[in-house]
């Protein structure tokens, strides 16, 4: 997760733009690089480390240009370097990138092929080379710009400037969230409405797949389809300390919808993109290879993604698992072996009895790694060694990004630690970590189909009662769908495993009853599938969520959401989404305080 920002001024824009991306710091800081047009043409200055490194340069160097784009880096092509820091040019174009080029690898084998030299390792620098192909062959920029985006593939903000145009800027989003913001003669483009709150309140948010061509009289919006749209402009109330909900209603919608940007920067934090491995802290306390089992533990949200991640450890390192939620764990008595490890996640990194299962486990000679989003909390300092989910500040009490980035860091563990104890290979690694890469463009691409689940959400608030079903990794998301729906709709809901249906809880079933099945066509589809016949045949309607070709052999349904086709270790984050959607919409249908729900605490540190 890296910030963006832009300003077509009135007057030299280098240090507002250094102090925007003060604003940013905290989405990456290994690097940081600002590109003005000078009289000279486009120049750049690039420093590595914190912003002080950048602004100390430019007091050496000044930049005295009106236009100009500017960059905080967190790496995930290539190492921190100047070489790699943005803004990358390429002829008159410079480039700003916020995450992912999924297919840099084959791009950039298209332009080295045609002899184009790379200065750095990123996928950005590939863009800049894509548009000033375009201009080489005699496209005007807009023109450039718009069809360059066509052969990205990925979840990314971008910024454009071009020598030559001092009036013109061209912004980008796909995934990752870019905001336009209008002044009085001047324009800017910002990766959220705190980087411009210096500078102007005036904000509109891009949506998915816009593109916008600001010059300093305004800005002109397009869709992914190129068509002209209006974007409303709103008053932001963003100051320099505030978390706000930007245009969402909620914060829980805001937290939903910023997934992919989110999950770019967890993954990029664990995986080094360019080489296609994990890349885990080298100090790590524990040798994977000789772990003998690995105990998970946490509460609530977080101990589904330990449930999802217990497949992971068993499928790709063949570790064996003891999982357990929390408040169970930590009086069970249960003995450790202390050449295990244990692994709690905690978002708030607070909570009571998650805290106190780490110091059992720890008590019990048991070296600790805590998934955890509040880097300072007591139990990311507790822990032998914390993995920081990086989601940003969650303030929704339901849980999501929070959610979706501890998947993130989990499946990244259980792949390292896969490798590590010989069991997958290098190429095994590799092609799963592309998998991971793909996850914000199909976290994103699920987000689209939320105008369908919305319609869908108006059946579960009809009902009193609502059965989730899964297999595997779904049975978790079942849970994971029926705990969204009761905390802040209060629809009572449970989440089974499949199989279990016919050892219980299928004696609930008649036609009153929805029941969502999470069945993507996976190794369990067969089996579930027979599950939703025995639902149907006692007059169960079912909401199936799925993939095209689950829809295509999964017979009727009274609903379907078709979620994007995808790997298994990608596919718990996709069906996330659906599960999370329906929760919120049941649940502003319903006229519920979405985001302080009765009764409920962000942090639960009390037992
Ligand atoms: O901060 P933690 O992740 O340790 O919190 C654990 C649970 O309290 C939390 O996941 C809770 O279940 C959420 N409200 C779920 O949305």
């Amino acid at each position: 997760m890296c910030g963006i920002i832009g300003i077509l001024g009135k007057s030299p824009v280098a240090a507002s733009i250094v102090d925007g991306l003060k604003r940013l710091e905290y989405r990456g800081y290994d690097s940081a690089g600002v590109a003005t047009l000078e009289p000279t043409g486009l120049a750049r200055r690039r420093a590595v480390g914190k912003l002080k490194n950048l602004d100390a340069l430019l007091q050496l160097s000044p930049l005295g240009g009106h236009a100009g784009i500017g960059h905080t880096r967190w790496a995930t092509h290539g190492k921190p370097s100047e070489a790699n820091a943005h803004p990358h040019a390429a002829g008159p174009v410079a480039v700003v990138h916020n995450g992912i080029i999924e297919n840099f690898r084959d791009l950039r084998a298209e332009l080295s092929a045609e002899g184009i030299n790379f200065e750095g390792e990123t996928d950005t620098e590939l863009v800049a080379h894509l548009v000033n192909r375009e201009i080489r062959g005699g496209a005007e920029p807009i023109a450039a710009v718009e069809a360059t985006l066509k052969r990205l593939e990925g979840a990314f903000a971008l910024a454009f400037l071009f020598e030559g145009r001092n009036d013109l800027m061209i912004g980008a989003r796909r995934g990752s969230p870019l905001a336009v913001g209008y002044g009085d003669g001047e324009m800017y483009l910002g990766s959220d409405a705190m980087a411009l709150a210096p500078f102007t309140n005036r904000i509109a948010y891009l949506d998915e797949g816009d593109w916008v061509v600001l010059n300093r009289a305004g800005a002109t919006v397009r869709d992914e389809a190129g068509k002209i749209v209006k974007r409303q402009v709103q008053t932001s109330l963003a100051s320099a300390t505030m978390v706000e909900k930007g245009s969402y209603r909620h914060f829980m919608a805001k937290e939903i919808h910023e997934q992919p940007d989110v999950l770019s920067h967890a993954l990029s934090r664990y995986l080094d993109m360019a080489q296609g491995t994990v890349r885990l802290p080298d100090a790590l306390p524990w040798d994977f290879a000789d772990v003998s089992r690995v105990t998970l533990t946490a509460c609530g949200t977080g101990y589904i993604a330990a449930l999802v991640a217990r497949y992971w450890f068993e499928t790709y390192a063949r570790l064996p698992v003891d999982i357990d939620i929390a408040s169970e764990f930590r009086y069970r008595e249960a003995p450790l072996d202390p050449k295990s490890i244990a692994l709690v996640v905690s978002q708030s990194g607070e909570t009571a009895d998650t805290l106190a299962a780490l110091r059992y486990c720890q008590a019990n000679g048991v070296r600790v790694g805590s998934v955890v989003n509040v880097s300072t909390s007591t139990i990311a300092r507790e822990s032998d060694i914390a993995f920081p989910m990086v989601a940003g500040p969650e303030i929704g009490v339901a849980s999501t990004k929070a959610f979706t980035c501890s998947l993130a860091v989990l499946a990244c563990l259980a792949i390292a630690a896969g490798r590590k104890r010989g069991v997958l290979s290098a190429d095994e690694e590799r092609r799963l970590v592309g998998e991971l890469m793909r996850v914000p463009r199909l976290v994103a691409e699920a987000l689209n189909t939320e105008p369908k689940i919305e319609r869908i959400a108006k059946v579960l608030t009809k009902a009193s009662d609502v059965l989730y079903l899964g297999r595997g990794t779904n049975y978790a998301i079942a849970l994971e769908g029926a705990l969204k729906l009761k905390e802040i709709s209060y629809i009572h809901a449970e989440g089974y495993a499949a199989g279990e249906l016919k050892h219980g809880p299928i004696a609930l079933i008649d036609e009153t009853m929805p029941v969502v099945v999470v069945a993507p066509k996976d190794r369990w589809f067969e089996k579930t599938v027979s599950n939703m016949q025995e639902v149907q045949a006692r007059g169960g309607r079912i909401i199936l969520l799925t993939d095209a070709d689950g829809a295509a052999h999964a017979g009727e349904s009274e609903a379907v959401l078709v979620m994007p086709t995808a790997d298994p270790i990608a596919a718990p984050f996709v069906h996330a989404i659906p599960v999370q959607l329906l929760s919120y919409h049941a649940a502003v249908m319903m006229g519920t305080d979405v985001d302080q729900p009765r009764n409920l605490a962000k942090s639960v540190t009390v037992e």
